[in-house]
């Protein structure tokens, strides 16, 4: 669409720029460069931004990767899924897949101890969130997010799908524990959750 009728001056750019409107165009300039200097500014003074790398992975080179560290890390099972609880060696990698609608496996942790946490979905994406931490990582089919993180309190934490990924998406929940060093593989915690689960059953 077009004005019904032409301009009164075809060359209307040669016109001097009115006071006002130099000023609205230097107040959008200064506004626009002070926010694109916040992204950087933020991501590195702000502690809210994640670092992360990002490779590309199919959906078989990942549960290769992961079913290798379950093999050879599995502390016990959860569940009535049986779903491995894995005790990496601190301060290692550490693989966690996202599929519709199960996190796998549960990963237990060292305090104190930095880890490589590697992401990725085996089919549509999902979100990483771990609650009560204010965290929330996308998880994306096609790529392995690798996050370098320390966790620095021990417990129970819950991992929540944020990403609408289904039907199944409201139950696409689990645990991740974090455990003081030196406890947990071999320590109290197994013993007694061992203890526990077999009441669970009814056994002695
Ligand atoms: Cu996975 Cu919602």
């Amino acid at each position: 669409m077009s004005s019904i009728l032409p301009p009164s001056t075809r060359v209307w750019w040669n016109q001097p720029l009115d006071r006002v409107e130099g000023t609205w165009i230097a107040i959008a300039l200064i506004w626009c460069l002070a926010m694109f200097f916040m992204m950087p500014y933020w991501h590195i003074f702000g502690k809210q931004n994640l670092s992360n790398e990002a490779y590309r992975v199919t959906a078989e080179a990942y549960g290769k990767k992961t079913q290798e560290m379950v093999d050879k890390f599995t502390v016990r099972t959860e569940t009535e899924l049986k779903v491995p609880v894995v005790r990496p060696p601190a301060g290692g990698d550490v693989y966690l897949i996202a599929r519709m609608w199960q996190w796998w496996p549960i990963l237990e942790l060292e305090k104190g101890q930095a880890y490589r946490l590697h992401l990725s979905s085996m089919d549509y994406m999902h979100s990483f969130s771990l609650q009560p931490e204010n965290l929330n990582i996308q998880v994306v089919p096609g790529y392995e997010g690798v996050y370098t993180i320390t966790p620095t309190r021990a417990g129970k934490y819950s991992v929540v799908c944020n990403e609408f990924c289904g039907i199944g998406h409201h139950t696409m929940v689990s645990n991740l524990y974090v455990v003081e060093k030196g406890q947990g593989r071999t320590g109290d915690d197994g013993a007694k959750d061992k203890v526990e689960r077999k009441n669970e059953r009814g056994e002695k």
